[in-house]
């Protein structure tokens, strides 16, 4: 399905209109207009359509290969796609390179970790501040004066998103010694650190466990709820996207196959035959459990699957 979306209203606390479908009422903050990717003869992107809603959190679903990563990668300008537009806040940047994207609002994780392994979470976190230093901060930082002065401005900031995730106790912990769940948490801290209008997240949550999960759920919610930031992130753990995210793309082959509030997308019969491989548009098993990961995996049936 595409087009026009509308939401289902969730009941919201006594006295407050439903969360959605205040968001609902979103401009698009970024558009994706008829884009396509190829590398050689493969079509990583198929004429792909969508928005991306202020102060919404969108997921970005399907099957491995479906070319999610390959959307982050051109919303965010690693890629120059070969056709179609992206506009942000309205203006075209389909051309931007990748820090010129940052400089706009627009942060990122990735789905194998940007992160610096020898430097401390302190020092990775302050590479998310680049953007708000003048001149180079790295050379400056080695004197005195205003080189300092500067720092200690940008360093405050980074103590509140240090406090915001919980991890004061390893600031001066070299990353690359980190437990993974623990560097994943440090890179949307970085990420954070870019005081972004729009964030995006490539697997967040992957490899970690359910104590974990749980965890970077609530600091996605947070960063939403409580900095206003808009999110779109890709995520394989369908009972984290059931569960927080007002919106679901789902991409297959390249092309997008459905777009809709998580209630449709669940037993959208294309969703399902994209996971299952079956032309059977029954829904899936409620009791189902686990990621949606792998194409090879789903002719033995399961998923669309919850934690
Ligand atoms: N740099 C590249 N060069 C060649 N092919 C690529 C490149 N990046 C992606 N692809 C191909 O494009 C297709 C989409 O890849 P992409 O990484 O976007 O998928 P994905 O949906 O993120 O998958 P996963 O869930 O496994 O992360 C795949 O067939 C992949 O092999
Ligand atoms: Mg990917």
């Amino acid at each position: 399905m595409s087009g026009p979306v509308t939401p289902e209203p969730l009941p919201g606390p006594a006295g407050e209109p439903p969360r959605i479908a205040l968001k609902a009422g979103g401009r698009p903050i970024l558009q994706v207009e008829d884009i396509s990717l190829s590398f050689g003869g493969l079509k990583a992107l198929d004429r792909v359509n969508l928005e991306i809603r202020e102060g919404e959190i969108l997921a970005i679903i399907g099957p491995n290969g479906a070319g999610k990563t390959s959307l982050l990668n051109v919303i965010s300008g690693v890629y120059h796609p070969q056709q179609g537009r992206i506009l942000f806040e309205g203006q075209d940047r389909t051309r931007f390179r990748p820090h010129a994207v940052a400089n706009q609002g627009v942060a990122r994780t990735f789905q194998n970790l940007g992160l610096f392994r020898a430097m401390t979470v302190l020092e990775n976190l302050m590479t998310g501040r680049k953007k708000f230093i003048r001149t180079n901060f790295f050379l400056q930082a080695m004197f005195w004066g205003p080189a300092q002065k500067a720092e200690i401005e940008q360093r405050e900031r980074v103590e509140q998103i240090i406090d915001f995730l919980g991890i004061e106790h390893i600031r001066k912990v070299p990353v690359g010694t980190l437990p993974y769940g623990m560097q994943k948490r440090v890179e949307l801290g970085r990420a954070l650190a870019a005081e972004p209008k729009l964030l995006l997240l490539d697997e967040p949550m992957a490899g970690m466990n359910l104590e974990e999960k749980e965890d970077i759920s609530r600091f996605i919610l947070d960063a939403n709820e409580e900095l206003g930031i808009t999110i779109a992130l890709i995520e394989h753990d369908m009972g984290v996207v059931m569960d927080i995210c007002d919106r679901i793309v789902v991409l297959d082959y390249g092309s997008k196959i459905a777009d809709g509030p998580p209630a449709e997308i669940r037993n959208h019969p294309d969703v399902i035959r994209a996971y299952l491989g079956t032309t059977d548009d029954q829904p899936p098993p409620a009791s189902a459990t686990g990621d949606i990961t792998d194409r090879a995996g789903r002719a033995g049936g399961g998923p669309i699957e919850e934690t």
